[in-house]
C-alpha cells in the first residue's frame, strides 16, 4: 500500500515556532528592534522647521498617526505634526490652510514610490511652494521611482528596506524618523517593542499569551469570526485605525488550501461607543471577540468637582472622582458585563502609562500575533494582492479618457 496527501491541517505550537524563526531570517520588521537608530536623531536635530508634513497613505502614515495621536498631549512637543493622506479636496485643502507651507518641513513617505494618493498631494504641494533639499525628505525603497526623483533633486531619502513591508515599517525610517523630528523618544519606542519580541523569542509570557490567542482566534474563526478592540483613550483612536488596516490587509487572504481566510477587525472606542456598538456586543449575534484596552496612568488628575446643580443630584456620588478613575471603571464595568454572558471571548490589555514604551509593545505585539495568526492560516501575511485590481482599473479608466 502506498499513500501520499496534500493536506495542510492545524499545526503544533512548536512547528508554527519553527516556522516563525525561519521567516524572521527574511521579513524584516521582526529585527527592526535592533536596529541603531544614530542617523534619525541626528537628522531630526537638524531639523528648525516647527511644522512637520507626512505626506503618504496606509502603512506609511497609520502607525506614525497612531503613536503621535496616541503620545502628543502627554509631551511638550515644540513640533506638531500633520498627514496629508487621502484625495479629498476638502480636506487637503483644509489642512493646508492651517499650515504655513514656506516654512514647513514635507516628509514624503511610500515605500513602493509610486502611489498615485502620495504623488498627486506632492504634486499639488509642488504647485505651491519649491520643493527643494531645504524643505523635504524622503522615505523610500532604494530604487523606487521616488528615490531617483530625490537623487536628482538632490534631496536626503531614508531608505525603506525591501523586506520591511508597508503595514509592518513603524518601527523603520517610516516611522522613526518623523516622530523622532517631533520629540518622541525613538529610543524608548524600540525599547517598548524589544521587551515584546524578547519575551516572544526566549518564550516568555508573550509567547504563551500571543499564541493562545491568535490559536484561538483561528481555531474558532467561523464561530467569531470579528475580533473588536475597545480601546479605553480617546488617544487611541490612530492605533485602533492602524490595528484595522494590519489585521484587514495581512489575514484576509485565500490560504494554500485555496479557501478563503480573514478574521474581521472593528476598533471602537470607550466609553463613547458603550453609546453604540456595546448594544450589538451584549445582545447582537455571537459572532465576536472583544479586546478591551486600558490605560492604568493617564498622569492627568483631572476631577469632576464638586459643583451642586439643583435637580442633577443623582450623579454628585461622582463628586471629586477623577476622569482617569472613572474612564477605568466604566472599562472594567464594560468587561464585567461581557463576562458576566460568559459567551464572548474577551481579553483585557493594559498599558501601565501614556508612555512610548507602552504604545511600542502594543503595536509591536499586535504585528507579532498577526503574524502567528498568519501562520496558523497557511496565509501570506505580507503582500496584498486584494488591493491591485482596483488600481488597475483606475489606470485604465485615465488612459481611456486621453
Ligand atoms: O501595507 C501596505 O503595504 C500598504 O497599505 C501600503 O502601505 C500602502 O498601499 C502605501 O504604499 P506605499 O508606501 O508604497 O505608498
Amino acid at each position: 500500500m502506498r499513500y501520499k496527501d496534500n493536506y495542510n491541517p492545524t499545526i503544533s505550537d512548536e512547528v508554527l515556532f519553527d516556522e516563525i524563526l525561519k521567516e524572521k531570517e527574511h521579513i524584516g520588521y521582526y529585527n527592526l528592534v535592533n536596529q541603531d537608530t544614530s542617523h534619525f536623531k541626528e537628522y531630526a536635530k537638524s531639523v528648525q522647521h516647527k511644522d512637520i508634513v507626512v505626506i503618504g497613505i496606509g502603512g506609511s502614515t497609520l502607525g506614525t498617526y497612531a503613536i503621535y495621536k496616541f503620545l502628543k498631549h502627554s509631551k511638550n512637543l515644540e513640533k506638531k505634526l500633520y498627514f496629508l493622506e487621502t484625495t479629498d479636496p476638502i480636506d487637503i485643502e483644509s489642512k493646508l490652510n492651517g499650515i504655513d507651507l514656506e516654512t514647513a518641513l514635507f516628509i514624503v513617505i511610500s515605500k513602493s514610490g509610486t502611489t498615485i494618493e502620495t504623488l498627486s498631494i506632492f504634486k499639488y504641494i509642488h504647485s505651491l511652494v519649491k520643493i527643494d533639499k531645504n524643505n523635504t525628505v524622503i522615505i523610500t525603497e532604494n530604487d523606487s521611482k521616488l528615490n531617483h526623483y530625490a537623487k536628482i533633486n538632490d534631496i536626503q531619502t531614508f531608505e525603506i528596506p525591501k523586506n520591511v513591508g508597508g503595514r509592518f515599517s513603524v518601527f523603520s525610517a517610516v516611522g522613526l524618523l518623523p516622530l523622532a523630528v517631533v520629540g518622541i523618544d525613538i529610543d524608548a519606542l524600540l525599547r517598548g517593542a524589544k521587551r515584546v519580541s524578547d519575551s516572544f523569542f526566549s518564550k516568555g509570557e508573550e509567547y504563551k499569551n500571543i499564541l493562545k490567542k491568535a490559536r484561538f482566534f483561528v481555531e474558532y474563526k467561523n464561530r467569531f469570526n470579528i475580533n473588536v478592540v475597545f480601546s479605553y483613550s480617546a488617544r487611541l483612536e490612530g492605533f485602533n485605525k492602524w490595528y484595522i488596516q494590519l489585521w484587514g490587509e495581512s489575514l484576509g487572504k485565500v490560504d494554500i488550501n485555496t479557501t478563503r481566510q480573514g478574521l474581521t477587525p472593528i476598533g471602537i472606542i470607550g466609553p463613547v461607543d458603550q453609546h453604540s456598538f456595546l448594544q450589538l456586543i451584549i445582545e447582537g449575534k455571537r459572532d465576536k471577540t472583544v479586546t478591551v484596552v486600558k490605560v492604568d496612568d493617564f498622569d492627568k488628575n483631572l476631577k469632576i468637582p464638586t459643583v451642586h446643580l439643583e435637580g442633577l443630584e443623582e450623579l454628585e456620588y461622582l463628586h471629586g472622582v477623577e476622569f482617569s478613575t472613572l474612564i477605568n471603571m466604566q472599562a472594567d464595568a464594560t468587561i464585567e458585563a461581557i463576562n458576566d454572558l460568559g459567551d464572548i471571548p474577551c481579553d483585557v490589555i493594559t498599558l501601565e502609562s501614556v508612555s512610548e514604551e507602552s504604545i511600542s509593545s502594543l503595536m509591536y505585539g499586535y504585528e507579532l500575533l498577526t503574524s502567528v495568526c498568519g501562520k496558523f492560516m497557511y496565509i501570506d501575511t505580507y503582500n496584498q494582492p486584494g488591493v491591485e485590481s482596483g488600481k488597475i482599473i483606475l489606470k485604465k479608466k485615465f488612459e481611456q479618457k486621453k
